[in-house]
């Protein structure tokens, strides 16, 4: 058993643990996801309920998850096998899994028009690019139906490749090194934003606050936002956790995480409001919004083109990363519960994503060939999106911090969380346990009800 065990890979320094981790929040959650969401959802409200959700909801069940994790060393389905708990707190990892491949049926989509926009950027395609162009741009480019299969087909062999190297080689080594870039174009695109015509109409936007916008519809979004954003309910950071360091103070990790992906998400939203009321397009334009406005932030400017083409790679290298985590749930799961080779997990599982996936990408935009062929009410874009962030995270978010809280005795969850006494944080300690004992779980039931009409708040 511990030969099994020292033969486990481990992320080799607290550094790499915190880039790793970054890895699979940042991705297209903070770039496309938030801007676009912010913009249906009316803005500055919808802006402060997600804060209060990260605050008291992800943090917290962040910290339950790298808990469950590094104490176990094993997958989301093995870990609660290994912590002999009942055998139904298991459901977790396995909606864990069911969420991962929804996520992944469309985000394979929208990664695939990432990478086809960086290469229609190489190309020069939107040297003169105006704001009505870019819509028709977006479309002619999404509605397919070959190109966005054969690009999504290309991300996910991506994926593949990286996820064969295996934990240290691939992620690691990725992550550490892109990062801190990504990081500085965004800023270089904000500069620019910012200093359109009419910008700070776009900034007002993003920050005044108006509650009458906030419905529990809304809320619930915000919810499922928070959690798609930092990876959670899904056991992405249960697994991540079980590569960590024994020495990771697992309480900053959580709030360096949770801050610095806020920050990149905020970058993003300052990058693209501020654009799109310049040259008077649609906040609420929905998945496009991204894709329609980046182009014209870097249209007439010296070294526009060089700077897009910058812009699309980092966030496909985003995108990439998080992706990785994403599979490396079912992945972890298969390869050591089900003894399959970690290379055959791979590739049975993208090839599984890009089969159901066709669905999400031949629907996910109203022209394109399923556009219009309702699902329960929706496309299947929509539905998989739906089903994953706004009801399968949060309900994994919330079994979670019952588990940690509810079943897990204080004792270990102290002496794990101060690394066996090495650090000294009692008072820390004891507050994000009262966090995840009451507070979450209370939140997390009230939106709920209060989304499915039981309260009415
Ligand atoms: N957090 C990622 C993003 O924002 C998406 C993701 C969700 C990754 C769930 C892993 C697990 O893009």
């Amino acid at each position: 058993m511990w030969a099994k065990k020292e033969s486990r890979e481990k992320f080799s320094t607290g550094l790499a643990v915190f880039f790793a981790t970054l890895g699979s929040a940042l991705g297209l959650g903070n770039i496309w996801k938030f801007p676009y969401l912010t913009g249906e959802n009316g803005g500055g409200a919808f802006l402060f309920v997600y804060v209060i959700c990260i605050l008291f909801v992800g943090i917290p069940v962040m910290v339950c998850e790298f808990y469950i994790g590094r104490k176990t060393r094993k997958n989301a389905v093995g870990a609660f096998e290994k912590l002999k708990a009942h055998p139904a707190w298991k459901i977790i990892g396995f909606m864990g899994i069911l969420s991962a491949y929804l996520i992944m049926f469309f985000y394979s989509c929208v990664a695939g028009w990432v990478y086809l926009y960086m290469f229609k950027a190489v190309k020069g395609d939107f040297a003169s690019i105006t704001a009505r162009s870019a819509e028709a741009e977006f479309g002619s480019a999404v509605i397919g139906p070959w190109s966005p299969l054969i690009w999504q087909l290309i991300v996910l062999v991506a994926v593949a490749v990286i996820l064969i190297g295996g934990v240290k080689k691939g992620i690691e080594r990725v992550t550490k090194t892109l990062l801190p870039v990504l990081f500085i174009l965004i800023l270089v695109c904000d500069i620019r934003a910012l200093t359109l015509p009419g910008a700070s109409q776009g900034v007002q936007f993003l920050f005044h606050v108006d509650f009458a916008r906030l419905t529990p519809e809304v809320i619930l979004t915000a919810l499922g936002l928070a959690f798609f954003k930092l990876s959670l309910g899904m056991g992405t950071m249960i697994t991540y956790g079980s590569y960590f360091t024994d020495d990771n103070n697992m309480i900053a990790t959580p709030v360096k995480v949770a801050a610095s992906d806020t920050m990149v998400s905020l970058l993003a939203g300052i990058a693209i409001f501020p654009t799109v009321f310049s040259f008077q397009m649609e906040p609420g334009a929905g998945p496009g919004l991204l894709f329609m406005t980046i182009p014209l932030v870097f249209s007439q400017i010296p070294l526009g083109n060089i700077l897009l083409v910058a812009f699309f790679f980092l966030t496909s290298i985003a995108a990439t990363t998080a992706m990785i985590s994403l599979v490396e749930v079912p992945v972890a799961y298969f390869a050591e519960e089900r003894g399959i080779s970690r290379t055959g997990a791979v590739i049975f599982n993208c090839f599984l994503i890009m089969l159901i996936g066709i669905l999400a990408t031949l629907s996910a935009h109203k022209a394109a060939l399923l556009g219009k062929i309702p699902v329960f009410g929706k496309t299947f874009f929509d539905l998989f999106d739906y089903t994953s962030s706004n009801i399968l995270l949060p309900v994994g978010g919330l079994l979670i911090a019952l588990f940690v809280g509810h079943v897990v005795r204080k004792e270990e969850f102290r002496d794990e969380l101060s690394n066996h006494g090495t650090l000294s944080m009692d008072g820390l300690i004891n507050f994000v346990y009262f966090l995840i004992r009451w507070v979450t779980p209370v939140l997390l039931a009230l939106v709920f009800l209060n989304s499915i009409g039981v309260l009415n708040i």
